[in-house]
Order: C-alpha cells, then sequence, then structure tokens
C-alpha cells in the first residue's frame, strides 16, 4: 500500500465538518435546483443525501472528529485508483444504484437480496469509530451502519459456518483500477464468525449523516473498528457463509505482510515498517497506536489463547 503524508494534504482536507458542510450544502442546493429547471428531474437519494432516522449509538469514542472532506477524499479504494485521492476524482464511474447482494453458503436462505431488502427492518446507528490504517495514519469517522450480525441472522447461518467471506463487484467498466494486475480481483474480505457477529462490526451505509459516498464503498462496506481499515471491504456484492478461512485479497498478494487477522497491534510490526504510532489524519505530532485501536475490553477475550505473533 502506497503512503502519503499528512503535510501532503491539501488545506481542503483539513476544514472544519460545519465549514464544509456549510459550503457543500449550498453547491449541492445550487446544483440540484440547476438540473431539476433544465430536466425536471425528481431528485434522487444518492451520495451526500441525508439519512432519514438515524439513531445515535452509544458505541462512539470522544474524540474529536476527522473532517468530511478529509474521510471523502483522502481514501484507500484500488478499484478506483491507488492514489489517495484519485478514488474521489473516480467515483462516478461507480453506480451503486440499483445493488444487489447475493447471500450464498452455509444457511438457510440463500439468495440475491436488494439493497434495501437487505438492511430492511433494522435501525440506522450512527457510530463514531477510530478508523487506522495499516500505512500507520488514522481517523475518527462517524459511519452510519447496521450490525452486521442482525444482517447476517436474517439469513440463518447453519453451524457449519465458521467464517463469513465478503467479495466486492467485480466490473473493469465501473472500477478501471480492475484492468491493472494491482491486487488479484475482485477484492475479498473474510472475518471468523464470533468476530463477524460482533456487536462493534458494522455494515456501513452512510457517513456524517449522509449516504455513504461512491469513494467510501458506497453502497455498502465492512467497517470493523478494531481491525486495519484494510479489513473493511467496500461496495460488496457477495456475503458466502463459509467452513474455513477465507483467502483474502491482501493476504493473498503479500501473506508475510497481510495476515488474516489484522488486528490493530503496536507489538507486531509491519516487515517494512512500525506498528507503534500512527498519524492522525489533520495532527502533526504521531501518537502511539492502541492494542486493538483502543477496543480491547471489548474484543481482546476473542483471541485469548492464541499467539497474535503468528495469527497477526
Ligand atoms: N475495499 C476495496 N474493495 N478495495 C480497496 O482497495 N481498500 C481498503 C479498505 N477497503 C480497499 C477496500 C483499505 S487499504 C483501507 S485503509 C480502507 O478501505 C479505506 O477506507 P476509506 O477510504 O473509506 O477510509
Amino acid at each position: 500500500m502506497l503512503i502519503r503524508r499528512p503535510s501532503d494534504l491539501r488545506p481542503s482536507e483539513i476544514t472544519s465538518p460545519e465549514l464544509f458542510h456549510g459550503r457543500r450544502r449550498f453547491l449541492q442546493g445550487a446544483l440540484a435546483a440547476g438540473a431539476a429547471a433544465a430536466f425536471g428531474l425528481p431528485a434522487v437519494a444518492s451520495a451526500g443525501e441525508k439519512l432519514p432516522n438515524v439513531v445515535k449509538s452509544p458505541y462512539r469514542v470522544d474524540e474529536p472528529l476527522t473532517p468530511y472532506d478529509a474521510v471523502t477524499e483522502y481514501n484507500n479504494f484500488y478499484e478506483l485508483g491507488t492514489g489517495k485521492d484519485d478514488p474521489q476524482r473516480n467515483a462516478a464511474r461507480l453506480k451503486p444504484k440499483p445493488w444487489t447482494v447475493e447471500i450464498a453458503g452455509a444457511c438457510e436462505q440463500p439468495g440475491r437480496v436488494g439493497f434495501d431488502d437487505l438492511i430492511a427492518g433494522l435501525a440506522l446507528e450512527e457510530r463514531v469509530y477510530r478508523h487506522r490504517c495499516v500505512e500507520a495514519w488514522s481517523m475518527v469517522v462517524p459511519w452510519v451502519g447496521v450490525p452486521l450480525g442482525q444482517v447476517l441472522a436474517k439469513y440463518k447461518p447453519l453451524s457449519s459456518a465458521k467464517y463469513v467471506a465478503f467479495t466486492t463487484l467485480m466490473d473493469p467498466q465501473q472500477f478501471p483500477g480492475q484492468r491493472l494486475p494491482v491486487l488479484e480481483w475482485p477484492y475479498r474480505e473474510g472475518l471468523r464468525m464470533d468476530e463477524a457477529l460482533h456487536p462493534l462490526t458494522i455494515l456501513a451505509v452512510g457517513v456524517y449523516g449522509e449516504v455513504l459516498p461512491n469513494q467510501n464503498g458506497a453502497p455498502l462496506r465492512l467497517v470493523v473498528p478494531w481491525k486495519y481499515g484494510f479489513k473493511g471491504i467496500k461496495s460488496i456484492v457477495k456475503i458466502e457463509f463459509v467452513e474455513h478461512e477465507p483467502r483474502t485479497s491482501w493476504n493473498l498478494a503479500a501473506p508475510d505482510e497481510y495476515g488474516f487477522y489484522a488486528n490493530v497491534n503496536p507489538a507486531v510490526d509491519h516487515p517494512r515498517w512500525s506498528q507503534k504510532r500512527e498519524r492522525r489524519i489533520g495532527d502533526w505530532l504521531k501518537r502511539d497506536t492502541l492494542a486493538f485501536n483502543g477496543y480491547g475490553e471489548q474484543v481482546a477475550s476473542l483471541y485469548s489463547g492464541m499467539d497474535l505473533r503468528k495469527s497477526f
């Protein structure tokens, strides 16, 4: 994965959320009014639109939020380019509506389900989570989503389901990055069943109270706050219940560098850099990285008896 220093960030990326939103809403309103006047189009729910009925979850860290434009303009999404600002620049290529997810493998109710049905009946929650990338930068992000466990329960996993495997959309038209052999496409990720069912694990559909922008993984992406960011697979089209540990993209690409578990762990360095400290986007000074990204109290017990140097 490539590293760009926060000192390379444009000043626009550190605007306060309040200021940015004010400016952005004005532009959105003007653009929407212009389009409606020109084409008589009704408004459609899309990136940037406010999500209704979002409840504030008690799962929130009390730390300053990373500004909206840093969260949405400093991204990793190799299908849309390997530079940090490529995903935002190429975002319009992805068409997140309509969207269907295939539910497969060891469950009582496999099948294909539309995005709305997938999350139907579940409350949308705002969770403020630390987001720690394996490249040693971090953010604090107000995701909006639903607990993954509640989604999975709808499809009644069988007892043989020990892991959950996730796959991103494969479509080089929408994702030009898939024409390059940077990774084995489509992007794949996985969790052990107990990790997938843990209440901290969510499927995010929004950020900052609004529909998820394409560059952040619209229309739905995984967020597992105690793991490195690469576990947070974007634009998911397949969720499969499986018996054995699934192969995952970064682990396939460089197994010595990116493990299956990828728990944030300052005691286990990446072979090419230290994981002891991290740069919070917008800060000048580095800070200590916390074990399990600070969520140890909630999740350390999932790994009791495991050697986390081996299972990194
Ligand atoms: N998902 C897909 N499909 N493709 C990717 O390249 N990058 C991962 C993860 N999910 C990636 C992906 C990495 S390395 C990180 S750090 C996070 O997305 C970044 O999420 P963000 O850009 O929303 O902060």
